[in-house]
């Protein structure tokens, strides 16, 4: 049948609507990506292709079902099909593997974990959170900030694992700040499982570290400094930083801490609104929000994937803190 070219006047609302479309049903990527990770896919092509038979016995899967998931993750760059008989993985979808392997890039399995398992019922409320200004988070699991990471049901060791693999992204940028040359002592404020604070003490030979987080992070916080040998200059502490930060030291790290709460409005992210009632801030944000705890800003530099190094002085101290945004 002869196609028909639609008048100019039609096609504009076509364009608009593909456009549109996308987004609409934009939730299958997420899914997907979470239903391969699930089922350890990367994992299981890592080695080299496998046809669909051969694999769908190995992860016990539908023949059918696990085509159908491996041609969508080949449209998303993840997998490569050969005559839609044999699935490989590409370097991207290498990235999704536990274990990415050497010079591939940090893995960003526990990424899709979070965004694709525990965060993805709250983006259903998200009008709630717009209509209000309040948690979808704490509509659903009835857990204010960071409590329902206390449940025990996993989810903590998903959210940790989920800012351990962000996290990795700026590793190597933050070792080059040039401040660590003037600190000895770090305190890595809501410092999760002290990667940061880990992988400065890694760089930086003559540097201690305190680790200062609430309980949930203590036995992952831990492992962590034990498995990085660094018992002898790190270690973790529990508490709120509402209530106090552990004094004295030279430099604190505040990474991805000051963006959770509620002060000064320009740019709402949508992530922060609904996870924690909390907000994204602009550097004029961050420089009326820090004056009023006697903290100026200092300089500002761009890291990779968006983050920047904010350094910050008090009018008593003599070294600067530098706070990832
Ligand atoms: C978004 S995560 C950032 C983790 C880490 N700084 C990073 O960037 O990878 C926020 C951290 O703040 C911690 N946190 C939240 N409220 C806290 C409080 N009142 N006192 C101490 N830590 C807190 C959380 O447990 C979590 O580890």
């Amino acid at each position: 049948m002869a196609s028909r070219r639609l008048p100019e006047k039609a096609r504009v609302p076509a364009r608009a609507a593909t456009r549109l479309l996308q987004d609409i049903v934009g939730a299958w990527r997420c899914q997907a990506l979470h239903a391969a990770v699930q089922l350890q896919i990367p994992e299981h092509l890592a080695d080299g292709p496998r046809t669909v038979s051969d694999l769908s016995a190995v992860l016990a899967c539908s023949p059918d079902g696990l085509a159908r998931l491996l041609r969508a993750l080949c449209v998303l760059g993840v997998c490569t099909g050969y005559r839609g008989e044999r699935f490989g993985l590409s370097r991207t979808g290498r990235l999704l593997c536990a274990d990415p392997g050497d010079d591939a890039g940090a893995s960003l399995r526990p990424l899709v974990q979070w965004w694709g398992g525990p965060l993805w019922p709250m983006w259903g409320e998200l009008s709630y959170s717009v209509r209000t200004g309040l948690s979808a988070r704490r509509k659903l699991t009835g857990e204010a900030r960071y409590a329902y990471l206390d449940k025990g049901d996993g989810a903590a060791q998903l959210f940790h694992g989920a800012q351990r693999a962000m996290t990795a992204l700026i590793l190597d940028d933050l070792a080059q700040w040039r401040g660590w040359d003037n600190v000895r002592t770090v305190v890595d404020v809501g410092g999760g499982h002290g990667q940061l604070a880990l992988a400065m003490l890694a760089r930086h030979r003559d540097l201690r570290g305190l680790v200062f987080d609430l309980p949930h992070a203590q036995g992952g916080a831990h492992e962590a400094i034990a498995s990085a040998g660094l018992e002898s200059r790190c270690r973790f502490e529990a508490g709120s930083f509402f209530e106090a930060v552990p004094a004295g030291a030279d430099c604190y790290l505040l990474k991805s801490i000051l963006h959770n709460w509620d002060e000064g409005v320009v740019r709402t992210d949508l992530n922060m609104l609904a996870g924690l009632g909390g907000r994204e801030r602009t550097l004029d944000e961050y420089g009326a929000l820090l004056g009023e705890a006697g903290l100026r800003i200092d300089s500002v530099s761009a890291l990779s994937f968006e983050f920047s190094v904010i350094e910050l002085r008090s009018a008593n101290q003599s070294i600067s803190a530098p706070p990832g945004s």
